[in-house]
């Protein structure tokens, strides 16, 4: 095959061209009698190349030439005197790679969220959903490239673990054990027969193994699939979702939120630099001044509160909750959302929540009630960062493990990290799809991953 150029590389370069080949699927065909009209679209770039067609040429094609088919088309690139788009591409060779029904899902052109989410094969041929997965992929490497600007090291933690880092009971099991059958003692499942001779599932968190190389490298970062058995069908949960987790040592919570604040505002930056077309698009269609809202975002300090001041606020507000506020109780979705956007109409850090409604590794503070932690919250989305202080002392570990009720044996590794040349350490995990509903303006978390899967639903 002779050598394809991309649209996008096409139409930067941005002079004429006597001969190019161009491949794409077909967004739209236009037939008059003089000549065609074809928006060709490849899928590097939100724009579609126009094609200018002389109609012997498509009579010329075998059937299935409509919205949907594969083209593949050699012609010479001008300045397109007509409105619309500054090139076309006045076409001398066309071939049909793979030609379309009248069946082809995709006619019309706007379709629902949930129609598209039912197509998910073919959804990533949509213009929302071009501009969503590319968007995706630039912001995955502005990941990367945040951290390795700062010479954090990149571990790959384990997708299969035996722990529950977040306590909450919401592992997938990993067995081959025969479902019907499992060997037992005493009636109850022999789990050391299992694969890996213990119990294990699938990660809900890479933090405690990233807690391990943070204490040997200084700063590390991990960015992988996590997985939550978790039964709640909401907007804002994945069953499988993508979490980016810095960890450092010699930092304590203020550090950690400083380095929370940096990243989110190089990810808005990169956004604003490196993704107009798909952010115009965003911006008009998904979430009218969304352009506006992340060039604020990018100046904006964040703000910080406890806990227990953002409880006295919601408490004065004169707001009739669905659920109460009470200090002691963990803050509902709808306290998170007025508090980031009535309140604060920003970001804000909640800090110091109290330590029966925390994880147990998250750092006792000296008031014996709260813990060193801290939730990102942002409009729209609500939490969209959870991190903390790590508890390093030895003896407080063990008793705050004992307190819920964790065997020691069962992370006696993650103890010894105490046991031998601890340190003050801490992070935090971003979910990748809640950052990408706020850049786009996504509503739902389902339309940001390319195959989402959640409660009854883990097609393709
Ligand atoms: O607050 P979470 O549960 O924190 C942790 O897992 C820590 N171990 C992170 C750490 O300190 N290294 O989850 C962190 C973030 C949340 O703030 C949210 O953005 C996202 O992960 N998240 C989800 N995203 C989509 N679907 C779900 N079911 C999610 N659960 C958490
Ligand atoms: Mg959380």
């Amino acid at each position: 095959m002779s050598k394809r150029i991309a649209i996008k590389t096409l139409l930067a370069e941005n002079q004429p061209r006597l001969s190019v080949k161009v491949c794409g699927w077909v967004r739209s065909v236009r037939r008059a009698k003089e000549v065609s009209f074809i928006a060709l679209n490849d899928g590097s770039c939100f724009a579609s190349l126009q094609l200018v067609v002389e109609p012997q040429l498509l009579a010329d094609l075998p059937q299935g030439l409509g919205t949907g088919a594969c083209l593949s088309v050699r012609g010479e690139l001008i300045a397109s005197p007509a409105e619309g788009q500054s090139w076309e591409l006045q076409v001398a060779e066309v071939e049909l790679l793979g030609g379309v029904d009248e069946a082809f899902p995709l006619q019309k052109k706007r379709h629902s969220f949930e129609f598209l989410r039912s197509i998910a094969h073919l959804r990533p041929r949509s213009n929302s959903f071009g501009a969503v997965f590319r968007m995706r992929s630039q912001l995955s490497f502005a990941v990367h490239q945040f951290f390795h600007q700062r010479n954090f090291v990149h571990v790959h933690t384990p997708i299969i673990t035996a722990n529950d880092c977040e306590g909450a009971g919401e592992m997938f099991r990993v067995t081959t054990l025969d479902p019907q059958q499992p060997p037992q003692i005493e009636a109850k499942v022999d789990w050391s027969e299992d694969f890996f001779g213990a119990r294990t599932g699938l990660t809900v968190s890479g933090q405690l193994q990233g807690e391990l190389f943070a204490t040997a490298f200084s700063d590390i970062y991990t960015f992988g699939p996590t997985f939550r058995a978790e039964n709640s069908n909401t907007s804002r949960h994945a069953s499988e979702f993508w979490m980016i987790e810095p960890e450092m040592a010699f930092c304590d919570l203020a550090g950690n939120c400083d380095l929370a604040e940096d990243f989110l505002r190089h990810m808005v930056g990169y956004t604003l630099e490196h993704c107009a077309e798909d952010l115009d698009f965003f911006d008009q269609r998904i979430e009218k001044g969304l352009i506006n809202k992340l060039q604020g975002l990018y100046k904006a300090e964040f703000h910080r509160v406890s806990y227990t001041r953002a409880v006295e606020q919601l408490q004065t507000a004169g707001q009739n909750f669905e659920f109460p506020v009470n200090w002691g109780s963990d803050l509902q979705s709808e306290h998170e959302r007025y508090l980031t956007e009535k309140i604060y109409a920003g970001p804000v850090f909640v800090t110091d929540y109290p330590k029966e409604i925390k994880a147990f590794y998250m750092r006792d503070n000296d008031d014996g009630k709260t813990v060193a932690a801290m939730d990102l919250l942002v409009p729209r989305v609500g939490e969209i960062i959870g991190g903390s202080q790590r508890e390093e002392r030895f003896a407080r570990l063990q008793q705050k493990m004992a307190a819920q009720g964790i065997a020691e044996g069962d992370l006696d590794w993650y103890l010894d990290i105490r046991r031998w040349g601890s340190c003050p350490h801490a992070g935090f995990g971003l979910g990748f799809e809640r950052l990408l509903m706020y850049l786009t303006g996504m509503e739902n978390i389902r339309d940001v991953i390319p195959f989402p899967r959640t409660p009854g639903h883990a097609d393709f």
